[in-house]
């Protein structure tokens, strides 16, 4: 029966991608700095016709385009405002993924932006170099809007990872690559395709990265930096070179690692990213690739764990600029310590909900106290892959399944993939920025559960505080932002 199930949807697409199309870079967003000192800058939610390359034109949503957004980027300790204009026809969120910040700010499902209304948050940047993203969280209706194409990078900068001998100019040897897997219809437009049986929703069948189908990358240095985010609906990749040529990971969600490693996979579920530095000979080509992921169990491949996909070609030229090796010692990470943690709490996967219980807007299921370090254990017990994402901090994984984790898990984290019969240990530490009322989200980044329910609130309190209750939400009003 399994055979029939993994013969009967698995999809490969390993040497049938021609490669024809050049790989769009989003471009940098432009900003201005204001009469306070902040830096300002502008996303416009729109609809748009968008050309994906290879007759694949297809109505879309994109930030100021017509596809995904440009890339923002930012420094530790600079004020940023985003004003974040809605011209769809419905209402939308933008939320900061990985970004340490105001719950107010946040871009959850409490932040509302009504059709033609302009949301402005506004917070410092307050910590490390990173590579977030952002993407609309309203709920029940997040799948759909990232689908549809709502969704960019957001870097951030920080003196020590700059100091570093990394590769670092945006476009050139710096590359960032959302990758998103995508169906299209016979007439090149986009569809939503949900294949029988699929316990995650939306598993496209062909591959876009940053809104190119089938594209190469000119390398024209002998190192090249992948920032790489997973961008899809509920996929998880298993990215590779179709050489098998190792590459060095140096960051995972919320920054840069202690050191380098080694490897030749690297597994992302939706919302994670990586950074890898892969080297390159002169004249030289190989090709990204996503191999089959272990989503951990025989079900696997009706969740596409059996599926495989090129996704780009990497062109050296001829004549390759130099490059040191990579650092030995990329940034310091402060480890947080088990035996600072007052809190151990639990969380359940399981079907769409949470510890038994799916998302209400009305409903902040608990609050942490400000300047403490919770330990938080999750579990996955049920049949479906799930992920588990936090917002407001970045976590440390003190194990995985009772061992230490490996290497892609000892950095910051914001997301970890949680298949069946897996069981997390993470920590993280709750620094500022009390709101008795205005919650956090914590859930699963497959898109189709969040948007089922399985989602959570929590409020970060002063000592003694008692969670709230959120503000009642009037249609067409955008909340939040000052
Ligand atoms: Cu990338 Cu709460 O989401
Ligand atoms: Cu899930």
């Amino acid at each position: 029966m399994g055979t029939w199930v993994l013969t009967g949807n698995r999809i490969d697409t390993v040497g049938k991608v021609d490669f024809t199309n050049k790989l769009t870079i989003p471009p940098l967003a432009t900003s201005t700095v204001d009469a306070q000192g902040r830096r300002v800058f502008d996303l416009t939610a729109q609809e748009g016709i968008h050309d994906f390359g290879s007759g694949r034109v297809s109505p879309a949503w994109g930030f100021n385009g017509s596809y995904l957004g440009p890339t923002l980027r930012a420094k530790a300790g600079e004020q940023v405002v985003v004003n974040v204009k809605n011209t769809l026809s419905q209402q939308t969120t933008v939320h900061w993924h990985g970004m340490h910040l105001p719950a107010v700010m946040d871009g959850g499902p409490h932040q509302q932006v009504a059709p033609g209304a302009t949301w402005s948050p506004n917070w410092v940047i307050d910590q490390p170099a990173s590579t977030l993203w952002y993407h609309p969280h309203l709920h029940g209706e997040t799948a759909a809007h990232v689908y549809k194409g709502l969704a960019g990078m957001f870097i951030l900068d920080d003196p020590a990872a700059t100091s570093l001998a990394l590769p670092q100019t945006y476009g050139v040897d710096d590359i960032p690559l959302i990758v998103q897997d995508k169906a299209f219809g016979d007439d090149g437009k986009l569809t939503e395709r949900t294949p029988f049986l699929s316990g995650v929703g939306i598993l496209g069948d062909e591959i876009a990265v940053n809104g190119t189908h089938s594209p190469y990358l000119d390398v024209t240095t002998r190192l090249v930096r992948l920032r790489i985010l997973n961008g899809s609906n509920a996929r998880v990749f298993n990215f590779g070179f179709s050489d098998d040529r190792p590459f060095n990971l140096i960051g995972t969600d919320g920054g840069l690692l202690e050191k380098p490693a080694s490897m030749n996979r690297i597994q992302l579920a939706s919302g994670e990213r990586a950074e890898i530095v892969v080297a390159v000979t002169p004249g030289d080509k190989t090709v990204l690739r996503s191999y089959d992921p272990d989503q951990g169990t025989d079900f696997d491949a009706l969740n596409g764990g059996a599926d495989t996909f090129d996704v780009l070609e990497l062109r050296a030229a001829a004549t390759l600029a130099p490059a040191p090796d990579v650092p030995a010692a990329l940034v310091p990470i402060d480890r947080l310590s088990p035996d600072d943690a007052k809190v151990t709490r639990k969380f359940s996967l399981s079907g769409h909900s949470i510890n038994g219980k799916q998302m209400d807007m009305n409903r902040i299921d608990f609050a942490a106290q400000v300047d403490t370090t919770e330990i938080w254990e999750v579990f996955n017990n049920d049949g479906d892959p799930h992920s588990f994402h936090v917002h407001d901090v970045q976590f440390q994984v003190l194990t995985l399944n009772g061992a230490p984790p490996p290497a892609q898990l000892t950095g910051w984290k914001d997301t970890i993939f949680v298949p069946s019969d897996t069981y997390y240990r993470v920590i993280m530490r709750f620094t500022d920025y009390t709101d008795p009322d205005i919650p956090y989200m914590y859930h699963c980044h497959v898109l189709y559960h969040e948007d089922a329910g399985m989602m959570g609130q929590f409020a970060v309190v002063k000592p003694g505080q008692a969670p709230g209750r959120p503000p009642a939400h009037r249609a067409g009003t955008a909340h939040g932002g000052h």
